[in-house]
């Protein structure tokens, strides 16, 4: 009965070969007795493979923080999910807000990244949130509704089967300034309102996660919310004492 618990990190553009050995090898052992919640590291391209010697075999899956729409090409610097697929990638993060504002990526290519990840087999973890602007000007629900809607219409509900969302208000992601949990619910349940217009099944099983400045100490009054089933971790998941409490939080 129930969703099972989900806690990603998204390492963003940290780390090194020392540093993230050490972590990965705490957050392994740290998380050795989790019951009915999985956890992943997204970790920046050039250390999947360390991240894959490290992981495999283990519970903790590995995956990227973005994706090329592409499958295979001219397109320099890109990195396809064909090549995730290659590195044993089970996750992808796509549309994080630092992606949609800082390297411009529109709904429409977010939707394409999201199909590409799927036809990998990669389930993608498609980011949606709002700026404090937005959000105070009443604009929040349409704008996570486009984010949604773009990714249904060029990707289709079914492919929502395989796929994780994480709510990450914009004005809550490395500001300390977390969502209330009711906040945060209330999005959580209108996101799935949203997918039950289509397909309410899909709608009820869906992993929704909620993002920006989780914490050990906030994380298990977020997760006791109905509708959030985990977090997806940025700052929090560079400390492997944080990263671990906050996957405990989110057994069920
Ligand atoms: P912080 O947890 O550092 O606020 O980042 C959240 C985030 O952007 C995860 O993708």
């Amino acid at each position: 009965m129930g969703r099972a618990g989900f806690v990603a990190g998204n390492w963003k553009m940290h780390g090194s070969l020392a540093r993230n050995q050490e972590l990965l090898e705490a957050v392994v052992s740290g998380t050795r007795s989790l019951q009915n919640v999985s956890c992943a590291v997204c970790v920046p391209y050039p250390y999947i493979v360390q991240a894959q010697s490290v992981l495999e075999g283990s519970h903790v899956a590995w995956g990227g923080q973005n994706v090329s729409q592409y499958h295979h090409g001219a397109y320099t610097g890109e990195v396809s999910a064909d090549m995730l697929t290659d590195l044993g990638c089970r996750y992808v993060i796509v549309g994080h807000s630092e992606r949609r504002i800082l390297f411009g990526e529109e709904n429409r290519v977010v939707a394409e990244k999201f199909r590409a990840a799927q036809e990998c087999s990669i389930t993608p973890i498609l980011c949606v949130g709002e700026t404090l602007a937005q959000r105070e000007s009443g604009e929040a629900e349409q704008v996570i509704a486009t984010q949604l809607d773009a990714v249904i219409d060029l990707a289709g509900i079914e492919t929502l089967r395989h796929s994780v969302i994480a709510y990450e208000p914009v004005w809550a992601i490395g500001t300390g300034k977390t969502a209330t949990p009711q906040q945060a619910q209330d999005v959580h349940e209108f996101i799935r309102s949203r997918i039950a217009v289509h397909n309410s099944r899909i709608a009820g099983d869906i992993q929704i996660l909620y993002g920006g400045s989780v914490k050990a100490d906030n994380a298990r009054e977020l997760f006791a919310m109905p509708d959030i089933d985990g977090g997806l971790i940025g700052g929090a998941s560079l400390v492997a004492e944080e990263f671990i409490s906050i996957c405990l939080a989110a057994q069920n």
